[in-house]
């Protein structure tokens, strides 16, 4: 809607510009609003006051050019001229009404596709071999998850990349390790991955305690470098273990991923010595004190000399950097991306930064292609620290769901009454992971974010439980009708305030859905919803459906409304990786 009005202005500016009225070369960003006040029409421009000076005119003068030059167009009711200069727009209420029918009747809600399908790569969640999974992924993971929906929802081509730590040299301590583990009679699988953080930690102390078993792990190390049958055998084992916890996790959390979306650092390390040979080649790399290092003019260390890049170490160890770096190139050059995305937490953007410079310096992947990283903040506790258990450990992912979902199951017991047991189950499920996840999804994830309990379980504010029941409750009123809405053949007809308020945020889904794959910021969904479930109330409140005095067209058209506000709510939701509830 915006952008309609947006390419209406466009329209008009070349015009002006034919008429000599701009100048030429006058390219002015188009920003077109929603008003605060319905009085001031449904959008305005400040178009006239941004070009006033360059045309050389008092911007209410030019306002009024503008508006005698914009194109006709079924969507716009009238004009204003406001203030300084602002030209307001009215919608016209048919075209909204016309707008909304092709909602209802669309599976899709009418949301336009991509204009261009695209092969997206998304790199998210990547947790740690052989450690727990910690809150620190959980950001990474449902972030990523809601705008892979989105994006796949849009018709985009998206490869997800799970871009787990399964290389490097703790894996010969680890391998050690398992052998004494086995050795003593216990099967790798039934090591659980609680254990296998005990058992990480053992290892580690192992290796620091006894030269023997360090010598050992170190050979290992070697021999699972050059390919050998046994320590890989011994390291697919521990994957093994850990990609299964993960996978429970993912699914509990209604998360896409599965074990086929894992391109671990594994993966890339045969490709490392020919990117460290060709970035050589290139004259980009240098020996410097037996490493291979990139400088990087970009950056400068604090003697002011450029910054030094260590892409291969004196004994001939690779880093996460080089990883990266040939990670991006396979990304473009053979799963042919045409933009990858990066959900990783903001620590980590100096690191990104230095190696896709050196990606672009060497052409592995085009300045066309971009390279996005979606930085998030820390979750904090109510104190505003790290989020830490009582006792000051990390807290562990499957705690904090198990916790949730125990949150959860006591206020279903108490506000869901009629539901029987085991529904109440399945609606405890389904709001505890709602909850969890909105909490996040819904602040803008480039800063720090506080966990907190009550605020996210609450049935008021901009909480999943909250759109949850918002879904429920329009749900009840259908199923209170008794009327077969998705069989209604009577027209939307738009005639209070409250339903062209509810209609005109209903139409703004497509946006919503846009801009969230644009940005990758899904707090931008959530505040759509939160907004249309206002809307639905507000309307529900002014405009009755199911008393008694509603005339029976009336009464069809705000269920149809009713209707398509619940499928919104459910495709949005759904879009986030949240579940709504029929009965809760
Ligand atoms: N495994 C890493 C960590 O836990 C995150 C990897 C992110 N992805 C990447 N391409 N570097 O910090």
């Amino acid at each position: 809607m915006k952008e309609l009005i947006q390419q209406l202005l466009e329209q008009t500016v070349t015009a002006l510009k034919q008429q000599q009225v701009l100048p030429e070369g006058f390219e002015p960003r188009i920003q077109v609003d929603r008003t605060k006040d319905k009085a001031h029409g449904d959008l305005a421009t400040n178009l006239a006051l941004m070009a006033a000076k360059p045309a050389g005119k008092n911007p209410r003068e030019l306002a009024q050019l503008i508006v005698d030059n914009l194109p006709a167009s079924a969507l716009v009711e009238k004009t204003a001229i406001a203030g300084p200069g602002f030209i307001n727009f009215y919608l016209n209420n048919d075209w909204l009404a016309s707008q909304v029918e092709a909602m209802a009747s669309s599976p899709t809600a009418n949301v336009k596709p991509a204009d261009k399908a695209q092969t997206i790569v998304v790199d998210y969640s990547a947790p740690n071999v052989a450690k727990e999974m910690h809150v620190g992924h959980l950001r990474s993971t449902i972030i990523g998850d809601a705008v892979v929906r989105t994006l796949e929802f849009l018709g985009h081509k998206v490869v997800r990349a799970n871009h787990i730590g399964d290389w490097g040299t703790q894996f010969g301590m680890l391998i050690a390790n398992l052998e004494e583990v086995e050795a003593r009679g216990t099967d790798a699988g039934d090591i659980e991955l609680a254990d296998l953080e005990v058992f990480y930690r053992e290892s580690k102390a192992r290796y620091d305690s006894d030269e023997v078993f360090a010598e050992r792990a170190r050979n290992y190390v070697v021999k699972l470098q050059s390919g050998d049958e046994y320590c890989n055998t011994m390291w697919r084992k521990l994957v093994d273990i850990t990609l299964s916890h993960n996978q429970a996790v993912y699914d509990r959390l209604n998360v896409s991923l599965t074990k086929d979306d894992v391109m671990g650092e594994s993966m890339y390390n045969p490709m490392l010595n020919d990117v460290v040979a060709d970035l050589k080649q290139q004259g980009l790399a240098v020996e410097d004190n037996g490493a291979t290092v990139v400088f990087l003019d970009e950056y400068k260390n604090k003697d002011g000399d450029p910054m030094g890049v260590i892409i291969q170490k004196k004994d001939g160890g690779f880093l996460y950097t080089t990883t990266d770096i040939a990670c991006a190139k396979y990304r473009y050059q053979n799963l042919n991306a045409d933009r990858v995305l990066y959900f990783i937490d903001s620590r980590q953007h100096q690191h990104l930064m230095q190696a896709w410079n050196i990606v672009r310096k060497a052409g592995y992947v085009p300045e066309e292609v971009p390279l996005e990283h979606h930085a998030f903040g820390m979750m904090l506790g109510k104190d505003g620290r790290p989020f830490k258990t009582r006792s000051g450990g990390t807290v562990k992912l499957v705690d904090l769901l198990e916790e949730a979902e125990q949150r959860a199951q006591t206020i279903v017991a108490e506000k869901s009454r009629d539901l029987d047991a085991e529904q109440q189950v399945v609606a405890a499920k389904a709001i505890a992971m709602g909850a969890v996840k909105y909490a996040d999804l819904s602040k803008n994830r480039t800063t720090d974010y506080i966990f907190d309990w009550e605020n996210m379980l609450a049935f008021n504010g901009n909480t999943a439980p909250y759109l949850q029941y918002a879904y429920t409750r329009i749900q009840s009123i259908i199923r209170r009708s008794e009327v077969d809405v998705a069989n209604l053949q009577q027209a939307i007809s738009l005639e209070q305030d409250a339903e062209i308020a509810l209609a005109q945020k209903l139409i703004q889904f497509s946006d919503a859905v846009h801009n969230v794959a644009n940005k990758g910021m899904p707090h931008m969904m959530c505040n759509y919803l939160y907004e249309l479930a206002g809307a639905f109330m507000t309307f529900y409140e002014a405009c009755p459906i199911l008393k008694e005095d509603v005339a029976a067209d009336t009464k069809s058209s705000r269920l149809r409304l009713a209707s398509l506000t619940a499928k919104v709510l459910d495709q949005g939701l759904s879009l986030l990786g949240i579940e709504t509830l029929e009965r809760m």
